[in-house]
This record gives structure tokens, C-alpha cells and sequence, in this order.
């Protein structure tokens, strides 16, 4: 197992999430209260972007929304925006089909976060 600098700290506030990519990996580190999770980033359902959840975006009537895909601080999990599966962020299970996602380790060091592969 080795340790990859993927972002700094700053870069993902509390309650976001980040796509990052390692030795091919596609990765989305998600901060959970100052705590940073890391699970694959290609939905096992239909290969969306867990990333991409939460992001703000232009509707019909040009006004700024939140996309689809929420993220969960007190209970640990999120949704893929793709339709909506749950994903716990420790486990990366989706409680409804027991499937699990990749999880990756994530810690930090002087300001930069860091996944274990
Ligand atoms: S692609 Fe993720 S829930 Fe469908």
C-alpha cells in the first residue's frame, strides 16, 4: 500500500466532495465533518459520478440548484446523483441491495489529504 497526496484539506470543505483520480482509480473523498472517506467514484449501478453529487447547476428557469446527490454528515452516507442509491461512506454498501462500492483508506498530513492504494 502506498500513500498518494490527491488535494489539500482546503479543497474539500465539510459536507463536499472531490473526484480524484489515482494509478487510473477513480476516487471521490467526501468530508464528513472534518473526516475524509474515500469510495470509488464509478457508481456500481450505472457508472454516474458520485462526485458530481451536490454540485450546484442552471435549470429551466436559469436559477442555480443543487444537482441530484445528497450527502448525509450525521449518519456517514451518500446518494449517487444518477438515481439516488445510498451509499454508506465507511462500507460503501447500499443498504437496499447489500452491493458494496470500493472503499479506500484516507488520512491526512501537514494540510494534504492522502489515499492509501
Ligand atoms: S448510476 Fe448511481 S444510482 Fe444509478
Amino acid at each position: 500500500m502506498t500513500k498518494h497526496t490527491v488535494a489539500s484539506v482546503d479543497e474539500i470543505p465539510e459536507g463536499e466532495v472531490m473526484g480524484v483520480e489515482v494509478d487510473g482509480i477513480e476516487i471521490a473523498i467526501v468530508n464528513i465533518g472534518g473526516e475524509f472517506y474515500g469510495i470509488q467514484n464509478v457508481c456500481l449501478h450505472r457508472r454516474q459520478r458520485l462526485h458530481t453529487a451536490t454540485q450546484e447547476r442552471i435549470n429551466e428557469e436559469d436559477c442555480i440548484t443543487e444537482g441530484p446527490g445528497v450527502i448525509n454528515q450525521e449518519e456517514c452516507w451518500m446518494t449517487c446523483p444518477g438515481h439516488d442509491w445510498k451509499f454508506d461512506l465507511k462500507t460503501g454498501e447500499n443498504p437496499a441491495t447489500g452491493k458494496r462500492m470500493r472503499t479506500f483508506e484516507v488520512s491526512t498530513e501537514d494540510n494534504e489529504i492522502q489515499v492509501e492504494i
